[in-house]
């Protein structure tokens, strides 16, 4: 009988200390991605092998390592960029001169663009970068676990280990890049193209070192369906060019850059800005008509000029 009601007890007791974990969450943010150091250690391992083998032989355990270094047994809100530092000296490795890739507000497109870094290099394409993509993470103070219930946001507070990883990412990256730089930037975005504050204005601009840097184009794309919120020279873009112009690079600014708007209309095949032109068709040098090819007359002359190209 005793031993009965001491384990209603003690079950009770595990009830509520379970429930009162559920309940009590210390923080507003999601918890540490599960399975965290495995995917940490298979990401590392997948750049080094197979994503981007020029960047020779790492440790990716070390790397795990000092990855959990910066942030366990600490305060989730006392974590500093530079708690990374050996993590990113672990995993540096060259940007290809030309290869930089720096955006705000169109996170998943850029992903498509930069392919992995066959076409550009962006941050998430980096070692380093990739490693902690869309990964989320904290630790507590006084224990060497991860707290997997949830994490500081940074409404919660500014120095958590999520927020200041990705600020040493990027101080890295911009260190690092060199040649012509492009900047994608979504003239879409309701917040501004260029925000400030932003990632790309307090971090990377700040960290671009002039004398390796050729030139800096920016690229402003519209959502396909979207509206033309902004656009080279005006705006928050136009703030941008002055900034970067005052620090003595040499600017371009191109609206609605055409490689990226045939990645966004590959969703929108018959929105009219994804039509081709007809010029495009224009093999023999012939003008043809301008507009969609709708009607079956336009597809005709198409085919015709180019079975004519191909008799010559
Ligand atoms: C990699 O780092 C781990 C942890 O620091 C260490 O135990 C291991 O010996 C290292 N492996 C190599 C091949 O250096
Ligand atoms: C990282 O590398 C830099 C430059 O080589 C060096 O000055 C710094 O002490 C290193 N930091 C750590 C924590 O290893
Ligand atoms: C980078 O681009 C510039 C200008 O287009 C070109 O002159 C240079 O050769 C390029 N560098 C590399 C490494 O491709
Ligand atoms: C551009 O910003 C808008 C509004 O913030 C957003 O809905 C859209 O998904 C963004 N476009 C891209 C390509 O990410």
């Amino acid at each position: 009988m005793k031993s009965l009601f001491l384990s209603l007890v003690v079950v009770s007791v595990l009830f509520m200390n379970s429930f009162s974990d559920v309940q009590g969450k210390k923080w507003k943010g999601e918890g540490t991605t599960k399975n965290l150091e495995s995917i940490v250690i298979g990401r590392c391992y997948n750049y080094i092998r197979i994503v981007n083998p020029a960047v020779g032989e790492k440790n990716c355990s070390e790397i795990w390592e000092a990855f959990k270094n910066a942030f366990i047994n600490k305060d989730p809100c006392s974590i500093l960029p530079k708690d990374y530092e050996l993590v990113i000296n672990l995993s540096l490795h060259t940007i290809p001169p030309n290869k930089s890739l720096f955006w705000e507000n169109n996170q998943l497109l850029v992903k498509s663009f930069a392919d992995r870094g066959r076409r550009y290099m962006s941050l998430s394409d980096t070692l380093f970068g990739f490693f902690g993509d869309f990964l989320n993470w904290c630790g507590q103070a006084n224990s060497a676990g991860l707290d997997y219930e949830s994490c500081p946001t940074m409404e919660e507070c500014e120095n958590n280990a999520v927020d200041s990883f990705w600020r040493m990412a990027s101080i890295t990256y911009a260190q690092h890049s060199s040649g012509v730089i492009h900047v994608l930037l979504n003239g879409s975005a309701v917040g501004g193209a260029y925000p400030a504050p932003g990632f790309f204005a307090d971090y990377e601009i700040p960290n671009l070192q002039k004398d390796k840097i050729s030139k800096i184009v920016i690229w402003v794309v519209d959502d396909i369906e979207g509206p033309d919120i902004e656009s080279c020279g005006t705006h928050t873009v136009k703030i941008l060019e002055n900034r970067l112009k005052t620090l003595g690079y040499d600017v371009t600014c191109t609206d609605n850059y055409k490689s990226v708007m045939f990645l966004l209309c590959l969703d929108y095949p018959d929105d009219s800005k994804c039509t081709l032109s007809s010029s495009v068709f224009s093999v023999d040098g012939s003008p043809l008509p301008d507009g969609p090819l709708t009607d079956m007359g336009t597809v005709w002359s198409v085919v015709v000029s180019l079975l004519r190209a191909c008799i010559c």
